[in-house]
Formats: C-alpha cells, structure tokens, sequence
C-alpha cells in the first residue's frame, strides 16, 4: 500500500463518514489508505479486541469517533459511558502507542461548565454531566497512555451521514409539517459541519503538529434559536419558532450554557480556523437537499 494508514474507529457514525471522505483515494487522496472499524468490528471496551485489530492492521494514525455520545443517554448509564468513552479511550490509546500510531481522540465542548462566555485550550474543564466527565476522563487516559495523541474538542456537529437524525433535518421537517418548532435560546455554541471538521483534522496530521489539545470548530456562535433561524432562511422555508430555556430541555442531563471554544492552538502552529458556520451550513445545506 502506499501512502499512511489511517484507522478510523466508530465508522458508522457521523464525523467518521466525513472523514472517511477526506482521507480516501476517491477523493482524489493519495498519501492515505484508510481502514474503517465499527462496532461489529470489535468493542473498543474490550482491550484484547482493540489490540487485535490494531496489530493486525499497523495503522500509522488511529482516529477514535467511537463514543456513546448521547448526553442523555449517558446520564442514565454512567457506567457504559465511562466504559465507553474513557476506559475504550485507553485501550485504542495503549494500542496505537504500542506500535508508535498516532492517537487522534475526539473529545468535547462539554467538558466546560458553561460558566465563562468562552474557553481557549487553556482552560480549566468543569463537566456539568455524566458525558462531559466521561470525555474528560478520556482524553486523561489518552495522555496517560504516553503515545503520540491529539485531542480535538468540537462542538454541535451536523453532517450529511444519517443526515436525518440532526438537528438541521429536525427544523426543516418541523417546518414542512407546519409545526411549531421549540427551541432553546440562552445556550450558545457553534454549529460545525463534519466535513470542515475533519479537513482541518487532516491538516493537522499532514503537518504533524505536536501532540496536544486543539478546539476545532466553524468559526462565530449561536444560539439553538438563531441556528434555527439560518437553517430556515437558508432553505426558504417558514416555520414558528418559539424560544425556550435552556434549564426547559434539561430534563435529565445539565448542559453548559456557553460552550464556545476559542480555537487558538490550531492558528499558534499555523493552522488557519475554520470559516464561519453561517457559511458551512450553506454549503451543507446544498449538499444534503440538492439546491
Ligand atoms: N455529535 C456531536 O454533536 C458532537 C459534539 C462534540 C463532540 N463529539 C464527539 O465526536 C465524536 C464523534 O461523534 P459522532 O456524532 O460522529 O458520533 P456517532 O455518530 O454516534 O458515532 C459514534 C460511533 O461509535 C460507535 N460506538 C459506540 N460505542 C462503541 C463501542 N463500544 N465500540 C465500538 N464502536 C462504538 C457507534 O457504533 P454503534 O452505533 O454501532 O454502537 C457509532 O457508529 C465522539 O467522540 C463525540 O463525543 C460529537
């Protein structure tokens, strides 16, 4: 084969589909082969799994989508998160430093609390829910394995794969049913399009940055509400909008109420930021709906 070998775990999932996009040969990629691993594959809770497959294979770089992602889900089932989302952290960590991979773990912008307006690299995480603290304790684990590791936070990730199952599809078949659409307006963040994301997470490993933390979203924020708002305008399409509270959705789980993230570490090693969602989420949307 020529070219590295990329690895991408949790292959069914949403980021990986793009990532599996922009490392492939047909899109014209030709310094990367990629493996896909989902589930069926092997348990990235089960360590000898993990190790098999890994050995087998000798990717150069291991992308770990693999988590239990939803927050309320994992409120309910602390123990199959932290199973999940740290201690199946460790184990593709320990496997790629066995055999000097590089460890790209996805993490999240809900290891903040929410408190400040935004958050650099460089600030203190404060997880309000069982998944921010399930993440958290993963990207720890990743550090302890002692391989080569980039930690990428993101935030409120869209994209084309199960493009059913997002919240922009959500809005938009609201909207064709004519109804009334309620949407939380005191939580800010910024919406990212899963092909941006794992662009600039390939610009990262074709430049070989060092290992650390990077926050990779689009650029700007919003609130649930003016995202709705966008999609809406984007697509032409009318629907009501009613603003509710952030603490109204919070049913089972907390949520942050800022989760901006300062994408600074990126531009220090001369990476440029993402462009700004409003943006990406026009493209996206001409590329899901066709127009
Ligand atoms: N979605 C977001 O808004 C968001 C925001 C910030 C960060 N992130 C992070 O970004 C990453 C990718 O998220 P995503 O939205 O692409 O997730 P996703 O669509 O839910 O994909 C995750 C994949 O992981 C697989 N998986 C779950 N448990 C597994 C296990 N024990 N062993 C092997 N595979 C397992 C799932 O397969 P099965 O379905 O077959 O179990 C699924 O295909 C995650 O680390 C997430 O924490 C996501």
């Amino acid at each position: 084969m020529i070219g590295k070998t990329v690895l991408i775990t949790g292959s069914n999932g949403l980021l990986a589909y793009d990532l599996i996009r922009v490392f492939s040969f047909f899109s014209g990629e030709k310094n990367y082969n990629f493996i896909r691993s989902n589930h069926a594959d092997f348990d990235i809770v089960n360590e000898k799994a993990v190790k098999k497959f890994v050995d087998f294979h000798k990717p150069d770089i291991i992308i770990n989508t693999a988590a239990l992602v939803k927050v309320d889900e994992c409120e309910l089932n602390p123990g199959k998160a932290f199973e999940t989302n740290a201690i199946g952290a460790l184990n593709v960590a320990k496997a790629a430093k066995d055999i000097g991979a590089l460890n790209v773990y996805i993490g999240t912008n809900y290891v903040f609390d929410g408190g400040k307006k935004s958050y650099s690299e460089d600030d203190a995480p404060n997880p309000v829910n069982i998944y921010g603290a399930s993440k958290l304790a993963g990207e720890a684990l990743t550090k302890i394995a002692g391989g080569d590791y980039y930690i990428i936070r993101t935030s409120w990730l869209y994209g084309i794969h199960r493009k059913d199952s997002v919240f922009v599809s959500q809005v938009l078949e609201s909207a064709k049913k004519g109804e009334a659409i309620k949407v939380v307006d005191n939580q800010f963040g910024t919406p990212t399009y899963t092909l941006d994301l794992a662009r600039k997470i390939k610009e990262l490993v074709d430049k070989k940055a060092p290992s650390g933390v990077y926050h990779i979203t689009n650029s700007g924020f919003c609130s649930w509400y003016g995202f709705a708002e966008k999609i809406l305008e984007l697509r032409g399409a009318r629907a009501e909008l009613v603003a509710i509270k952030l603490k109204e959705r919070c049913l089972i789980s907390k949520k942050p109420a800022n989760s901006i993230l300062i994408n600074g570490n990126i531009k220090k090693i001369g990476i440029e930021e993402l462009r700004p969602w409003n943006e990406a989420l026009k493209d996206y949307i001409k590329e899901a709906y066709g127009d």
